[in-house]
């Protein structure tokens, strides 16, 4: 059958669909309970969680599903141990005209800027889940080792073929090869993701050849074409990640999910304004503004903090001008609005376009 794969043997599901996780908020209990039950694999991004809520959460993902899940976090790439006071300075300066719009000060600096990486490691270990994914590297040797020796299976991000040899030689079990259509972050380690920007097409062929560990196609894929094509290039099972944040089952705000429903493809940009780190989202008012000025924004996590604060505040007022629009190239592709019906038309429609290219 179409769907047994490398990737559904080693990860222990029926089919090779995986739910990208979404970090920062638009994950949900719901959406990876739904997709886990549809025989996928469902994934929560926990890269803003403290450990305790991230204990928590998959808690109450066990508690809504007895299937295989994933967990993800964002890797450290030493980047974010350094932010200077000039840093927060300048995104303070930045940001302070559109605080003043919504009638509030630039929020005061915090204590850190983001949950510390190594206690949410020990979290991560203490819940042990069925797949641990990560993004902008690679764990530390004595992680990976622990995932092994607990039965933890890992999925490391690649943009590059580059990057995929590192994960498998550093004992990672399996490879999410992410082109540059994906929405979100363009995850890359090894070279800057400005320099990592290789098409779904182009890659997923580039990394089935060089690793042998399963391959998982991610970005671009919003319907049972992409998982066809993808699977036809080589890769073992796609994560798809805008098509299931656009389901009533996602926790992206109203704004968000109604912008993905409403959109065309041809309207996404990659920009930092965001967070300081490359990301593909729907244009907004901030992008725009923040094109072409982007020795001003400050790096991550700093412009994240500030940048979060503010889109908080202007959702609060009902609006979505401040606020980051992920998405990825194949927005128009969006037909559903329920994970459940996402899932049942890519395992009925899939079949039927690997069929058709049989006779040939
Ligand atoms: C809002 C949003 C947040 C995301 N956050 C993460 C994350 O925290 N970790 C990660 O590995 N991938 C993250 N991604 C990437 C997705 O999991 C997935 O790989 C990507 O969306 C696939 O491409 P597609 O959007 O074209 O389907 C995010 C994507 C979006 C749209």
């Amino acid at each position: 059958m179409w769907y047994n794969t490398p990737a559904t043997k080693l990860l222990g599901i029926k089919i090779p669909i995986v739910q990208g996780p979404f970090g920062g908020g638009p994950s949900s209990v719901e959406l990876v309970s739904t997709v886990s039950n549809a025989g996928g694999l469902g994934s929560f991004g926990m890269q803003s969680l403290e450990p305790e809520q991230m204990i928590e959460v998959a808690r109450r993902i066990r508690t809504a599903t007895g299937k295989p899940f994933a967990i993800n976090l964002w890797m450290s790439n030493g980047e974010e141990m350094g932010s200077s006071p000039e840093d927060v300075h300048q995104a303070g300066e930045l940001l302070r005209p559109y605080y003043a719009e919504l009638g509030t000060e630039v929020s005061a600096k915090p204590e850190r800027f983001i949950p510390d990486l190594g206690e949410q490691l020990d979290a991560m270990l203490e819940i042990k889940p069925p797949v641990f994914s990560f993004v902008f590297g690679i764990p530390p040797a004595a992680i990976i080792a622990a995932c092994k020796s607990l039965g933890i299976l890992t999925m490391g991000t690649a943009t590059t073929a580059q990057e995929a040899i590192a994960l498998e030689a550093a004992g990672v079990d399996c490879i999410v090869a992410s082109g540059f259509e994906a929405g979100g972050h363009k995850g890359s380690f090894l070279r800057p993701a400005e320099e990592s920007l290789t098409g779904t097409f182009s890659l997923i062929p580039q990394v089935v050849d060089q690793v042998r560990i399963p391959v998982i196609a991610a970005g671009g894929v919003a319907d049972a074409r992409g998982v066809a094509a993808a699977l036809a290039l080589g890769a073992h099972g796609v994560q798809i990640g805008t098509a299931f944040l656009a389901c009533k089952e996602s926790a992206a705000s109203l704004p968000h999910r109604k912008a993905l429903c409403a959109s065309h493809s041809e309207s996404t940009t990659l920009t930092k304004a965001f967070t300081g780190r490359l990301a593909r989202s729907l244009p907004n008012r901030m992008t725009s503004e923040m094109s072409g000025g982007s020795s001003k924004i400050a790096p991550y996590p700093v412009q994240a903090w500030y940048m979060g604060n503010l889109g908080k505040a202007a959702l609060i007022q009902g609006h979505d001008d401040f606020v980051s629009l992920s998405a990825g190239q194949s927005v128009s592709l969006i037909r559903h609005d329920s994970a459940r019906e996402l899932m049942e038309e890519l395992v009925r429609e899939t079949p039927k376009i690997l069929c058709k290219y049989c006779s040939f």
